[in-house]
């Protein structure tokens, strides 16, 4: 299975301009699957819930949603997408999963980071799995990842391949995702952003890139740069997340001891 990142620097606000760069990005390209940024087509600093309001979008019927559904199909690939999704009367940060034949399911985002708590209501949908045929995925998106049981409850449910949108500004994230994927034995994929924002008088906030691919034994298969765009493939061989045995004495989640932790 063919999988990969396209870690870009979108144009906050300029949700059409950004869904054209990816466009033009991913019409050569040939892959079963790829993840894109926690909130790819609209930036990530938002001012004001009015602000978040008037860019967020409903799911299918936005841009964003629609065009990666034009994308997917024109390429048979699986998209995986953050945007900030409006339902109801809520804003949500969540991600689309996307194919060939429409959409796939919808995630938002449980584990808002600082001032998301402020525009987005902490998501709803738990943590759902997608079967797309070769492989079982899920999504975790961004500060999710500080939180091992929402990679673990995914593990739990089957999930083969982390799908992990982000917009990473702390340093820490890369390197705990290989401990995500060896605890889990799965592989995962980072779609990080680069860039920075500094709007209306805020803290700059930089993005730190380093997206990657981590494999079930920890191993990272390929990690970004700091600082520019990058579009990057693996071949990957889905079975070795199925593969729970440690040693012959040890099964990562056979041997588990729900009635000893605190939850
Ligand atoms: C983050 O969750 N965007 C840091």
């Amino acid at each position: 299975m063919r999988v990969g990142y396209y870690q870009f620097e979108p144009v906050f606000g300029e949700v059409f301009t950004n869904l054209e760069r990816v466009a033009a990005e991913l019409e050569i390209i040939d892959c079963d699957l790829v993840v894109l940024p926690e909130l790819a087509m609209t930036g990530y600093q938002f001012l004001s819930p009015e602000e978040t309001w008037n860019l967020a979008e409903p799911i299918p019927e936005g841009p964003t949603t629609t065009r990666c559904l034009e994308l997917a199909k024109a390429r048979s690939m699986i998209m995986v997408v953050g945007l900030a999704e409006r339902a109801g009367t809520r804003c949500y940060n969540s991600a689309v999963v996307v194919g060939p034949s429409g959409l796939i399911g919808v995630y938002r985002k449980v584990h808002l980071f600082a001032e998301e708590t402020l525009f987005f209501t902490s998501g709803d949908t738990g943590f759902p799995v997608w079967n797309i045929g070769e492989a079982t995925i899920g999504v975790l998106i961004c500060f999710d990842w500080i939180y091992p049981e929402a990679a673990r409850t995914l593990a739990l449910k089957g999930a083969d391949l982390l799908c992990h949108p982000a917009n990473l500004v702390l340093p820490y994230c890369p390197d705990a995702m290989v401990t995500r994927c060896l605890e889990n034995r799965v592989f995962s994929i980072t779609a990080n952003r680069v860039g920075s924002e500094a709007r209306g008088g805020k803290p700059r906030l930089s993005f730190i890139g380093q997206s990657e691919i981590v494999s079930p034994s920890g191993t990272i298969l390929h990690r970004a740069p700091s600082g520019q765009s990058e579009l990057y493939f693996v071949d990957i061989d889905v079975k070795e997340a199925r593969q729970k045995r440690i040693t012959p004495y040890n099964d990562l989640f056979r041997d588990r001891r729900p009635s000893c932790y605190f939850v």
